[in-house]
Formats: structure tokens, sequence, C-alpha cells
């Protein structure tokens, strides 16, 4: 490669990754997109309710803006939301420019409601079929503009680099060769980590491995204890936890128990709209109160051609499993579903490592403080991939501020034992038990000590070997565990026994980086 920072390397293919390469090309680069799976695989294409953006005609970036903050619980950077509430009308302008067919009412774009969102700014395509339509319409482009692709392969590790960025090494499945890239600017899009928890919305790969790679590399990660549970995920044994929109209760359905009473009148003056850490809570407790394993979303109030009309890959799922939502409740609980934290980037994705950027999920600018609002993921992973991009065409020099609390951990070799399933079964099972929705001090020390011992197994016990992707989750869990203990109060999607309310002293974030001596291409 003659000049690789016209070059850069896009690890991931969702929503971010997709928009920084189209971007890139548009802009004279070069980029190529590694992707674990299949191009058009990620967490995107499953997205429902929608993307946020101010666009009706009673309401204004101010106006999101506001409503971000006051949902993020006094922990969102706001300069990152002002930034996406303003840019966001632009942001749908390129989407809809690119192609993607955002649903309308009389020639006017139709815009839904969802929790803690003060005005109805909740664009979709297809009904409920938004991230899918904006996935397809994204991966439509990059095959046009002859994007170099390299489908079914994993990045590996990171390596020091020489400014102009990271040494990456891939490997492409099944049973491929590690592939070097020379240094580049690499992107790191990877997503999120909701699949490290046994009940999740997400993909497999949705491990974190993005996280733990950059954590390895020395990348500074932040807000790791701000893992958003959605609260309403289908819940029938054996059945997927699927999706089933906030935008549907933005629609007039409700919430009830077996015996059919509202319970979020009591919880929150904004009952099934209030803010989804709220909702989440709410929805555990009734669960634990009532002994019975889920509630239900009761949907039957909304006009039946309505309903199937405005969520109709809802309707056809639950239609798998004998349900009509225009007659039958439907059996929900909360899933965990959104990394908040991740890797700290400034507002530009540029991580504490020269060349390294990271965008949309797999990032950490503070957007979202301790709690996210509904359909501000889609729309962060355009607003800050625009920036990412600008980046790559202009690099300046810059990186995120690190938190007055940042952890140093050390990173010490382990036993090189061989991973498993069941390996990453009990880091599943453990996470939901102990850092999940309710987190006590003892299930947080516990989970925290079974992370690290889980991690020391499948560690390498050499630096010159690669870790693979169970040591990459016990590493990312651990880090989780880590920054839930270290937060002692709740916040937002942050909620522990011992420390029920907010702390003043905490109107911070909490960093982990690794221990200066153990960093290295590991
Ligand atoms: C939903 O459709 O309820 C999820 C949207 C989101 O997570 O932003």
């Amino acid at each position: 490669v003659k000049d690789p920072k016209r070059h850069p390397l896009i690890v991931g293919s969702g929503i971010a990754g997709l928009y920084v390469a189209l971007r890139c090309r548009e802009m004279g680069l070069r980029p190529t997109i590694v992707t674990q799976g299949r191009l058009e695989e990620s967490n995107t294409r499953y997205a429902q309710g929608g993307i946020a953006a101010a666009v009706g005609p009673d309401d204004s970036p101010a106006r999101h803006f506001a409503d971000t903050v006051k949902a993020g619980d006094g922990l969102v950077d706001r300069a990152a939301a002002r930034l996406l509430a303003n840019d966001a009308p632009a942001r749908i302008a390129a989407l809809a420019r690119y192609g993607v067919p955002f649903d309308t009412i009389e020639g006017h774009i139709a815009l839904g409601r969802e929790a803690a969102h003060s005005r109805d700014r909740i664009l979709h395509a297809g009904g409920d079929a938004t991230g899918l339509s904006i996935e397809e319409t994204l991966k439509r482009r990059v095959l046009e503009g002859g994007i170099d692709i390299e489908e079914r392969t994993t990045l590996r590790t990171l390596g020091p680099g020489d400014g102009v960025g990271p040494v990456a090494v891939v490997v492409r499945a099944p049973g491929g060769a590690a592939v070097t890239h020379e240094a580049r600017p690499v992107v790191l899009a990877t997503g999120g980590a909701g699949n490290l928890y046994r009940q999740s919305t997400n993909r497999p790969f949705a491990m974190g491995e993005g996280i733990a790679i950059a954590f390895r590399t020395g990348a500074l990660v932040a807000d790791m204890e701000f893992v958003q549970f959605h609260p309403t995920a289908f819940w029938r044994e054996g059945a997927p936890r699927y999706l089933i929109t906030e935008a549907i209760r933005g629609e007039g359905a409700r919430l009830v128990n077996d015996a059919g009473e509202r319970f979020m009148l009591e919880a929150h003056p904004d009952a099934e709209l209030a803010p989804r850490d709220v909702v989440a809570r709410a929805v555990e407790g009734e669960i634990a109160r009532s002994e019975h394993p889920h509630v239900y979303l009761d949907a039957t109030r909304i006009p039946r051609d309505r309903l199937f009309a405005r969520f109709p890959s809802i309707c056809r799922f639950l239609t798998l499993y004998g349900l009509d939502p225009s007659k039958d409740r439907i059996p929900v609980a909360p899933v965990a579903h959104y990394m908040i934290g991740g890797i700290a980037t400034d507002l530009d994705g540029r991580t504490s490592i020269p060349g390294l950027y990271a965008a949309g999920e797999v990032a950490a600018t503070g957007v979202h403080g301790a709690n996210r609002l509904g359909s501000n993921s889609l729309l962060e992973g355009l607003v800050f991939g625009e920036r990412v991009a600008l980046q790559l065409r202009h690099p300046t020099r810059g990186g995120p501020k690190r938190p007055a609390r940042t952890i140093e951990l050390s990173l010490p070799p382990g036993d090189g034992g061989a991973e498993d399933t069941a390996t990453l079964d009990m880091i599943r099972t453990r996470l939901w038990e102990d850092v999940g929705i309710v987190r006590t001090p003892e299930g947080l020390r516990a989970a925290l000590a079974a992370m690290e011992a889980l991690g020391r197994d499948v560690e390498p016990s050499s630096k010159g070997t690669v870790p693979g992707t169970v040591a990459n989750a016990a590493l990312t869990a651990s880090l989780i565990a880590r920054a839930a203990l270290e937060r002692t109060e709740s916040r937002g999607a942050h909620y522990r026994t011992d420390w029920p309310r907010r702390r003043k002293i905490w109107e911070r974030h909490v960093g982990l980086s690794a221990r200066r001596a153990s960093r290295g291409a590991r």
C-alpha cells in the first residue's frame, strides 16, 4: 500500500462501519471493511423502533438535546449530546440520499414516539424493519462503491503502529491463516456486548471483543458499568429473546401483570413511557414480586390494522408462536440490549491511541450518560461516524479526556487453557445473575472474582500467543463487573441495592486502562 493513511481499515459492518466506509470512499479514500460474518450481519439489522431526529414541525434539536440529557441521569457529555441532536437531521438526509425508504404518511415523514422523548421524533422504515432497511441500503451502496470487503474475517489483535495507526492482525474463517495489515488508521465499529449476558436481544457475536482488543492495546475504556436492559423482549421457554420495540408502547401498548394490572402507573408519572432503565427495573420488580417469569405487553387497544401495518415483523414473529397481538397479550421480560460504555473517544471518534478510532456502540463518547434514550443508537453511529470519516481525511491530534477516576489493571499471562463454550456459558450466566438489572455488592465481588478466574484459565500463558474469543469475553465481562463495583451509587442503568440513590460525588465517569507494563500486541 503506497500511502497507508489513505487506506483505513474499518472493522465491523453495522451502521457505523458501513457509513464510515461510504463517507471515506466519497472523500477519495480507499477503505477496507473487515467483518466477522456476512456484510449484512449485525445488530443494526435487527433494530426496530427507528432512528431519532428532530424533524417534526413541533420539534427542535434543542428539545432532542434536552431529552437526551434528562434520560442520561446527570452523566451525559453535553457537547456530545448537542452535536448528536443538531446533526441528526443532516444525517437523516444523508440516509435518504443513499435511498433509505423512510415511512411517510400523506407525503410527510412518519414519526413515532418512544419512551422519554417529549415529541414524536422516531423515523422508521418498513414499519418496524428500520435497521434492516438501513443495513440493506448501505450495503448496496458499499457494493456499488467497489469498497474492499473481507467477510468472515475477524480482528484478532492490534499492535503498536508508527503514528499513522496500529498494525491489525485478522484471521479469515474457517481455519484461515493470520493476515497482518501494515500500520494504518483503524476504525473499530465492532458493536456492543449484549451477548455476554445469558439473556439478550443481541446477535451471538456481540460480545465486546473490540473493547477487549482495544483495551489490551492500551486504549482507555469508560462507562463499562452502564449496560442497558430493554424492558420488553419476548419471553417464552425455548424461543429467542426477540425485541418487542418500545415504539409499540409509544402507540399505546401497556404493561400489565398476570392479574392484568398496570403496574407502571405506580412506578413513574410517565408510566410505560418512563425512561428505559426505570421501566426495566419496574418490570424486573414485578417479576420478582409475582414470582411469574414475565409480565405482559398488552397491545390490544391499538386498532388491528394499525398494529399490523406499523409492526409487521413483530406481528409475523408472534404468529409463529400462535399469538395475535390484537387479541393476545405478549409475554415479555427485560434482557441485556445495549452497551453504553466502551472504548473512550473524543467527539471526533479518536481513542487514546493515535490512529485508532471507534464509532457506534463500541465507543463511549459520553453522549448517553448513564441511560440511552431509545433510537439514539443508530443515530450515534451516523453522527460520530461522519466525524470519524472527516478525521480520516484530515487527521488532527486529540483524544478522550482521562476520567479522574481511572483504574489501572494489569493483564498477567494466564494458564493458556483451551477455550470452550462451557466457559462462555459460565460468563454469560454469571453476568446475567450478578451484574444484571439489580446488583448487590456481594454479587459484583463474586462475579468479578469469577471472571478473573475464568480469564486466567483461558488467557495465553505467553505474550506471543493471541488471546481467543473466550479470553476476550472474560476480559470485557470483568471490565463491566469492575466498573460496577467501583460505582457506589445507583444511576441510570446501574442499580445497586446497597446504594439505591444517586450520589453527587459520582457525577463522573469511571475509566479503565491496562497498566503500561502489560501493554503490547497481546
Ligand atoms: C426499540 O425499538 O425498542 C429499541 C430501540 C433502541 O434500542 O434504541
